[in-house]
């Protein structure tokens, strides 16, 4: 039984800089709500109840929106928006949330080694902060039920194009069934050539307590960071892991193009949004220009040039 998540959230956001100066990415809003939200919610709606964020520097934001705020919640008690402050209050009982601290970024297979105490020796589940997956079953649940199954460590991962592996973690191995793998092989940011496979890690893990062992093994790697796909492959000579075909879409927030079009579809699909927001893109796009809307050279200015003048 997986009964703790650990969610990662210390990481500088240097792909998002400036905004992430002095606010944590995992902060960052889809529409109203901070991403670092839709991951617990994932957690609790998978039957986690106790969930450790591995925090840093800068990071005091994510604590303090888990906390209740007292003058916040007087000012709209009793007031018109009673749903929302039944939703602050929500906000703040979610779950039972731990934090840690780790105070040098030394890279993800280092902030997962700070929840050891806290997990001891039960399997757990990790979440990336700075990533969404939306689905009908949520991906964590998903994971549980394979682990469940196989008793191993688990590797959520997605289908990308052939020709985009090198920009993630890649695992290969022998088919178990359609959407499960016997992993032998995890290659961080391979070539298309050198590629196992064309399935990618997505942020989401079921990890037995072995990977602690691991991770003291694991030596600084690309980017000058202990990672975590390096430490999985130490583990991979202790004990077999599986990687399962999430189903679902991942939003990878980390990146200004990504968290563009996570805000887009998310608005879309939101009741009060959709209808005033598509009408809104259809026109603008027209304004511009489909093709040249597309090309980056509309009639209409960039910002930078608007800016310029
Ligand atoms: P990323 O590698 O996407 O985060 O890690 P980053 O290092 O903040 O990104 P860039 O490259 O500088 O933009 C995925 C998750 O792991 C956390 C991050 O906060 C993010 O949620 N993380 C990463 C840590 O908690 N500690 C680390 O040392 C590195």
């Amino acid at each position: 039984m997986i009964r703790k998540a650990v969610i990662p959230a210390a990481g500088f956001g240097t792909r998002f800089l400036p905004a992430t100066k002095a606010q944590p990415k995992e902060m960052l809003p889809i529409i109203d709500t901070p991403t670092i939200q839709y991951v617990v919610q994932e957690a609790i709606d998978s039957g986690i109840d106790d969930i450790l964020i591995v925090s840093g520097k800068g990071k005091r934001a994510i604590e303090d929106h888990f906390d209740r705020n007292h003058e916040l919640e007087m000012e709209l008690e009793g007031k018109a928006d009673e749903a929302m402050y039944n939703e602050m209050l929500r906000i703040s009982d979610m779950a039972n949330i731990h934090y840690i601290r780790q105070k040098e970024l030394r890279g993800l297979a280092d902030a997962i080694y700070h929840a050891r105490l806290h997990t001891a020796d039960e399997p757990f589940a990790v979440l990336l902060g700075d990533t969404i997956v939306d689905s009908v079953i949520p991906v964590t649940q998903q994971l549980i039920d394979i682990h469940e199954q196989f008793g191993r460590t688990v590797i959520g991962v997605e289908i990308v194009p052939k020709d985009k592996v090198s920009r993630y973690g890649i695992v290969g191995g022998e088919q178990v069934s359609d959407s499960i793998l016997n992993v032998t092989e995890l290659v961080e940011k391979p070539s298309t050539e050198e590629s196992p496979s064309n399935l990618a890690i997505a942020g989401r893990y079921i990890l037995t307590p072995e990977i602690y062992k691991s991770i003291e093994q694991t030596e600084v790697g690309k980017n000058d960071e202990m990672q975590l796909t390096d430490a999985l492959r130490l583990l991979l000579r202790r004990e077999s892991i599986a990687s399962y075909t999430i189903e679902g879409k991942r939003y990878d927030i980390g990146n200004k193009l990504d968290y563009l079009k996570t805000t887009v579809e998310f608005a879309l699909r939101r009741k009060e949004f959709a209808e005033p927001f598509a009408r809104f893109l259809q026109e603008t796009l027209q304004a511009r220009g489909v093709d040249q809307a597309i090309t980056g050279k509309g009639t209409a200015q960039t910002i930078e040039e608007e800016h310029e003048r």
